[in-house]
């Protein structure tokens, strides 16, 4: 199980989050829900070990992860935000590297690339330097990554971004079966409507604190709403959109 305790992270003493706490158990998917800037980045670089926090603890499987940061990295399966691939490097040369820092064997490592990248469409281009693949086979290298080593705590930022249709289908319903699989699975996103699909449990922040954390069934049962979106955006909607998009249009006219 994930366990997060009180954290808090400051930046020049300004929080980024403040005081979030939550647990996803094996099994569960837990839906990180927030407007832009609300600290879902900042949480998952606490829980992958990345960043210290301010205060507070982030515990797997009942032990504090700080305490052996290395362990913790190989347990975890992490698609970042911001892609930060090896320009230079192939996809498959990328996965072997990627697979070797994480100890696998090379034979099993061989195989898991070969069929993974052939899972993911990618295996035509497994020798075209990294710097020639467009954004959603960048995504889709990095999930693979991801999910290389068998994590038992896979944790995606913002996964589905530049993916196309059917890889955004497979992914959705690779979540589902890595639940099954009794994975701990945190997933930061912006689509409502994958989160609600694929999602157990969501915490929303809102300038880094925690609003609201529940099942996806009793958010929306106790904001009384019908949807998630409409849950989410009875919780943080702070402009009128409408308005917003009739002023922007005006400026630029004007
Ligand atoms: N390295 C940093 N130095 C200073 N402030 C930072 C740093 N990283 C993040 N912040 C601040 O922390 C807050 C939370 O940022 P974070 O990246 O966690 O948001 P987010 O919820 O992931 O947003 P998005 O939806 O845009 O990805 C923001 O106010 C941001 O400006
Ligand atoms: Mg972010």
């Amino acid at each position: 199980m994930l366990e997060l305790r009180s954290l808090t992270k400051c930046y020049s003493s300004v929080p980024a989050i403040d005081n979030i706490s939550f647990q996803v158990k094996p099994g569960e998917v837990l839906g990180c829900l927030g407007p832009n800037g609300s600290g879902k980045s900042t949480t998952v670089k606490i829980i992958t070990g990345l960043l210290e926090p301010t205060r507070g603890e982030v515990l797997f499987r009942g032990k504090n992860i700080r305490e052996d940061l290395a362990a913790h990295k190989r347990v975890i399966g992490y698609v970042p935000e911001e892609a930060n691939l090896y320009p230079f490097l192939s996809g498959l040369e990328y996965l072997e590297l990627t697979g070797r820092l994480r100890g696998l064997p090379g034979r099993v490592l061989s195989r898991r690339a070969n069929t993974l990248l052939e899972l993911f469409s990618m295996h035509p281009h497994r020798h075209t330097v990294i710097s020639a693949y467009s954004k959603g086979m960048r995504q889709r290298i990095l999930l693979i990554a991801a999910l290389l080593h068998n994590p038992d705590l896979i944790i995606f930022d913002e996964p589905l971004s530049g993916l196309d249709v059917t890889s955004a289908m497979i992914f959705q319903k690779l979540v589902s079966e890595l639940s099954r699989e009794g994975k701990t699975i945190f997933y930061c996103s912006h689509v409502l409507e994958i989160v609600e699909k694929v999602c157990s449990h969501v915490a929303i922040l809102r300038k880094g604190k925690q609003l609201a954390y529940g099942t996806v069934a009793e958010l929306k049962q106790f904001q009384a709403m019908p949807s998630l979106e409409a849950a989410f955006a009875h919780l943080v909607q702070e402009v009128d959109a409408e308005q917003a998009a009739r002023s922007i249009v005006d400026t630029v006219n004007a």
